[in-house]
């Protein structure tokens, strides 16, 4: 069954503008004052003055923080941090990827540059099904077809040209130095190496060569990893800036490892790439402004048009971790994700339904939908499959500097250590984004979510994201800086940083530290982290819920902006090894 009644809905939105859906209607609001922490609160944020980074990896926020302190501005310092997560934390930090920044200038103006990997020109729609016709995810995951064209090195290019302040040579410094001397191995990296990586890594020599010794175990914490090939990659960027990636050596590196392999990426698709400059996606709630990323990301659409549902309800009322808030959110969460499956793609090449989909009205036709008492079974919507979760290999940092600039980036390689395949002799990872593509329509993808038309395979396309760098602002002036891994629960992660902050009024290192759940659609299942009230648990099973405890979800890390201009600020225990620090 399709979402007829919905989809109608929706069209008929998009001719009529919903004239008798009515305006927007908040909630009558009992929004708490906001809070930034007080000593009575359980959890404490990061407390800072001029300037702040919050990241996945000590080193790379503190390289981040350094320059700041030399004068950076918050573009700076995120340029200078994503390539050191490059080096540091290769589970997700990346040359060979691709993502989103989200930027507000301290003047007001918010923007967005998109450098998500694009489909190679070689790329066809039935690409990754086998001769029965099945999607096949070794080859959409592991194999050297599963790497989409890099974005990173353009995209930061382009963010530094566009508003940084210092040279990008400058900003590779850190990263250079932290890959030519080696740093010392974490336990989140060596338990990823020991986990992930000898899925990935090993059966590729020059990947091999790099995280794993001699004797064929990978390195472990503590111990020292030096990366030299790598560090003449960003030497050479440093040098030609981003036409060593896109034209020059590094280019012949992929494009050769990719023909010798029956990979598709050829220096043509290198010289061809492009990071653009999209316009945020942007709605309001309880009187707060949000910006997040457009299209070919589905974050920022739907984490509006899910605030636009919860605004009909008083969740501040009913309380946070409440039967009620959860029973709500995640109803608006399946409308959501079902939406997405229908509607989301590159816009480059489909015409996405942007304005209807976050329209107060729409939202309001779905509110009415919701019962508090009895959740609507996805199959009721659309018919779903099953299908098994990864761990949080995306990354997403947050910079805010003294002058009241904000950036937040979210980027990755897909899964832990991408595609796996180093290519060539350039120390350099690559992605294996193309599963983010819908392989087969109804067929999902690695994070079980499913898609059609919107998101199928095409030459030079960007597959379908959900990685969502979002700013709040209020009264004009950036006030949340946040985003978070984890797939296709970045959006539920980001939407619940929100509402913790706005409506349960936490302070951010609280409505980091507070349990997740999240919904969508397909698979019918709620998952919630541990910590919930198995009472409250219980109630949603008899709402209709169908309750699943899972491992944790998401990894925020956040900047929240007081009226003053202190800097509050929290990374996510979920994560070990992530900190925030500033000035
Ligand atoms: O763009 C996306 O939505 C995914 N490739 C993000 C992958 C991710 O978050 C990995 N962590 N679980």
């Amino acid at each position: 069954m399709k979402i007829i009644s919905r989809g109608c809905q929706l069209g008929w939105l998009l001719v009529t503008g919903c004239l008798l859906c009515g305006g927007a209607s908040a909630a009558p609001a009992s929004v708490p004052p906001v809070s930034y922490g007080v000593e009575a609160d359980t959890f404490h944020p990061v407390k800072e003055q001029h300037g702040m980074v919050s990241s996945v990896d000590a080193l790379a926020t503190r390289v981040g923080v350094d320059i700041l302190k030399q004068g950076g501005n918050a573009v700076d310092a995120a340029v200078a941090v994503g390539f050191a997560l490059a080096v540091t934390h290769p589970q997700a930090g990346n040359l060979g990827g691709g993502g989103f920044m989200l930027l507000r200038t301290a003047a007001g103006r918010t923007t967005t540059i998109d450098f998500r990997e694009m489909a190679p020109a070689g790329a066809s729609r039935d690409m990754f099904l086998d001769k029965q016709g099945n999607a096949d995810s070794k080859l959409s995951l592991t194999s050297h077809l599963a790497s989409g064209t890099p974005g990173t090195v353009a995209g930061f290019a382009l963010a530094v040209q566009k508003y940084g302040t210092l040279p990008l040579a400058r900003l590779l410094e850190p990263a250079i130095r932290l890959a030519r001397d080696g740093f010392v191995i974490n336990d989140a990296l060596a338990n990823d190496l020991k986990t992930y990586g000898k899925e990935v890594l090993l059966s590729h020599p020059a990947s091999k060569a790099i995280f794993f010794k001699a004797d064929g175990t990978p390195y472990q914490k503590g111990e020292r990893l030096v990366q030299k090939n790598l560090a003449r990659s960003l030497q050479l960027i440093a040098e030609q800036g981003a036409a060593a990636f896109y034209q020059g050596k590094i280019a012949d590196e992929i494009a050769a490892e990719m023909a010798a392999h029956g990979g598709l990426i050829s220096k043509a698709d290198l010289t061809a790439y492009r990071a653009v400059e999209r316009q945020p996606v942007s709605g309001t709630y309880h009187g707060y402004e949000l910006f997040s990323m457009p299209p070919p990301s589905s974050g920022g659409i739907h984490i509006v048009q899910i605030l636009n549902i919860l605004e009909n309800f008083d969740l501040a009322k009913m309380g946070f971790g409440s039967a009620d808030a959860i029973q709500v959110m995640a109803e608006a969460e399946k409308y959501a994700y079902a939406d997405r499956s229908e509607y989301l793609g590159d816009p480059d090449f489909v015409k996405v339904p942007w304005q209807a989909l976050t329209s107060k009205a729409y939202a309001k036709s779905l509110a009415q939908q919701i019962d508090l008492q009895q959740a609507r079974p996805s199959s009721a919507i659309k018919p779903g499959n099953l299908a098994p979760y990864e761990s949080n290999q995306t990354t997403h940092f947050s910079v805010v500097d003294q002058r009241g600039n904000a950036v937040a980036v979210t980027y990755t390689l897909n899964t832990n250590f991408g595609s796996g395949i180093v290519a060539g002799n350039s120390g350099i990872l690559m992605n294996n984004q193309m599963d983010d593509f819908s392989a087969k329509p109804g067929t999902p993808n690695v994070y079980g979510l499913v898609g059609g038309d919107a998101n199928a395979i095409q030459p030079a396309k960007r597959p379908l994201s959900s990685m969502s760098p979002t700013i709040v602002v209020k009264e004009g002036k950036a006030w949340l800086v946040t985003g978070s891994p984890g797939g296709s629960r970045i959006i539920t992660t980001v939407l619940q940083m929100v509402v913790n902050s706005i409506d349960f009024g936490m302070n951010v290192a609280e409505a980091t530290n507070a349990p997740r759940f999240h919904h969508q659609w397909l698979p019918d299942q709620l998952r919630v982290e541990k910590g919930f009230s198995p009472d409250t648990l219980r109630l949603l099973e008899s709402r209709g819920q169908h309750v699943q405890v899972e491992a944790a979800m998401g990894s925020t890390q956040s900047i929240m902006i007081a009226p003053d201009g202190t800097l509050y600020g929290a990374s996510d225990p979920r994560s070990p090894g992530a900190l925030t620090a500033g000035y």
